[in-house]
């Protein structure tokens, strides 16, 4: 099977994950609900949970017991994506291909579903965590913090307050780690610490994903910029809209291009110490530096 057929496959199983997991509509918060619902459903290419499993398999983990923390993974990147899209943040209207929550269901809504997610998320984890125990415990103790106010939220605290004024690539390099590679740092080392790595292999995984989640956030700037709207399934130049600091503002389309390349191929350097199969895992890693959307 080729990447794209194999990553279709594996993208459709998460989605079915997703469906068991998330909550069913009804009772006086079916709206709550749908618009939870609504937010995760409408697509998105399941990055994170990707990499939590196969990491999980790498180290030769039981994926049953990894299913409810690749949901709830998804479920904290969606909520970030709910929020990051906000009046009061981004404000975006298309999101995924389709209409962003908060323009579908009002503000308040959007909101409300943000803070639905990112709780059934830790919901569904700490379930999973009474019944599994430690290596459970450990996995949600390194999403929690990668998300956190260290991590994923500080990124986009900083990137915010950086908003129309000069910076430097340090700078810069403080938000697109917390912002985004937090984030991806936390499903490489969760997917492995569920199969019992120790604190050696995880140190490694962070720094793995740590290249990747640079080069995929320079990524995403210069799709912002150059990419095609409908295969994006977001706005065009939503970053220059809102005087957004950037790789592509800062030192130009060229040697961002130039970063991405850079920083994949150190992600995947680092990935060929471990022994595990890996293929799937590499191969999406390397793919990352040339999507789409
Ligand atoms: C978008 O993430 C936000 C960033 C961190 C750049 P993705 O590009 O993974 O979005 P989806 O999940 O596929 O919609
Ligand atoms: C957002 O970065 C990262 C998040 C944590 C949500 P962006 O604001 O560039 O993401 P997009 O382009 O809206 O997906
Ligand atoms: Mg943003
Ligand atoms: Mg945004
Ligand atoms: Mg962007």
């Amino acid at each position: 099977m080729n990447l794209k057929a194999e990553q279709k496959k594996k993208t459709e199983e998460i989605n079915q994950i997703l469906l068991d997991y998330l909550p069913k509509e009804g009772g006086r918060e079916a709206t709550l609900c749908a618009a939870m619902n609504y937010s995760v459903s409408v697509g998105g290419k399941r990055l994170r949970p990707m990499l939590l499993l196969e990491s999980c398999k790498m180290f030769g983990g039981d994926v049953e017991a990894a299913k409810p923390f690749a949901a709830a993974l998804e479920m904290i990147h969606t909520y970030s994506l709910v929020h990051d899209d906000l009046p009061a943040m981004d404000n975006d209207r298309y999101r995924r291909g389709q209409l962003t929550t908060h323009a579908k269901f009002g503000h308040a809504m959007g909101i409300l579903a943000g803070d639905g997610l990112l709780n059934y998320a830790f919901e569904i984890m700490s379930e999973a965590v009474c019944v599994q125990g430690a290596n459970a415990a450990k996995a949600m103790a390194i999403l929690a913090k990668k998300a956190g106010v260290r991590g994923m939220i500080a990124g986009q605290t900083v990137d915010l307050e950086l908003t129309g004024h000069a910076t430097t690539t340090e700078l810069l390099d403080y938000v697109n780690e917390r912002k985004t590679a937090a984030l991806l740092e936390a499903s490489l080392m969760a997917g492995a610490a569920l199969a019992g790595a120790d604190e050696q292999t995880l140190s490694v995984l962070e720094q793995v994903g740590h290249f990747v989640g640079l080069a995929f956030q320079i990524k995403d700037d210069i799709l912002d910029v150059t990419g095609d709207e409908a295969m994006l399934g977001k706005p065009l130049h939503s970053d220059e809209k809102n005087e957004k600091n950037t790789y592509v503002s800062l030192i130009g389309i060229e040697r961002s291009n130039e970063l991405v390349s850079e920083y994949s191929n150190r992600a995947v350097t680092l990935l060929e110490s471990f022994e595990g199969p890996k293929e799937f895992l590499t191969k999406l890693l390397m793919s990352l530096a040339g999507r789409e959307y």
